[in-house]
C-alpha cells in the first residue's frame, strides 16, 4: 500500500469508530437521566420534574439540560450539543 492508502484506510476506520460511539437520545436519557426521573420520565426522584406533563418549549427544555436547575445537574460539559439536542428531542416523545 502506498502512503495516501494507508491514510485513507485510516481516515474510514476512525469515522467509522466516531459513529459507533455515538449514542442515541434514548440510550443517553437511560444512562444519564433515568436514575431521578425514571425511565419514562415519571419516577420523580429528589423532586425531578415528571417529564411526561413537561409543558416547557424547546428553548427552555434545552437550557434547563445544558445548565441544570437547582438539584438537576448541568450536562454542557459532560455531553456534546448534538447529544443533548438529541436527548432533549427524546425527552419530548415520553410525553404522554
Ligand atoms: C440528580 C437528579 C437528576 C438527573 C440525573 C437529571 N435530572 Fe432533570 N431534573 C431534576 C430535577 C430535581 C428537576 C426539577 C428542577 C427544579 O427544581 O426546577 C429536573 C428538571 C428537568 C427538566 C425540566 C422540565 C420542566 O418541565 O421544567 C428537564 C427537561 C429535565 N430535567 C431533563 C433531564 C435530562 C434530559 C437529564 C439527563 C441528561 C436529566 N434531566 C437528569 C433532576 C435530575
Amino acid at each position: 500500500m502506498n502512503k495516501r492508502m494507508i491514510l485513507a484506510v485510516l481516515l474510514i476506520s476512525l469515522s467509522a469508530k466516531a459513529q459507533k460511539t455515538e449514542k442515541t437520545g434514548k440510550e443517553i436519557f437511560e444512562s444519564r437521566c433515568a436514575k431521578c426521573h425514571g425511565k419514562d420520565g415519571t419516577k420523580g426522584l429528589w423532586g425531578a420534574t415528571n417529564l411526561k406533563g413537561s409543558q416547557v418549549g424547546d428553548n427552555e427544555r434545552i437550557a434547563t439540560i445544558s445548565n441544570g436547575r437547582r438539584i438537576m445537574p448541568s450536562w454542557k460539559s459532560r455531553l456534546t450539543d448534538k447529544e443533548i439536542k438529541r436527548v432533549a428531542d427524546y425527552v419530548k416523545t415520553l410525553k404522554s
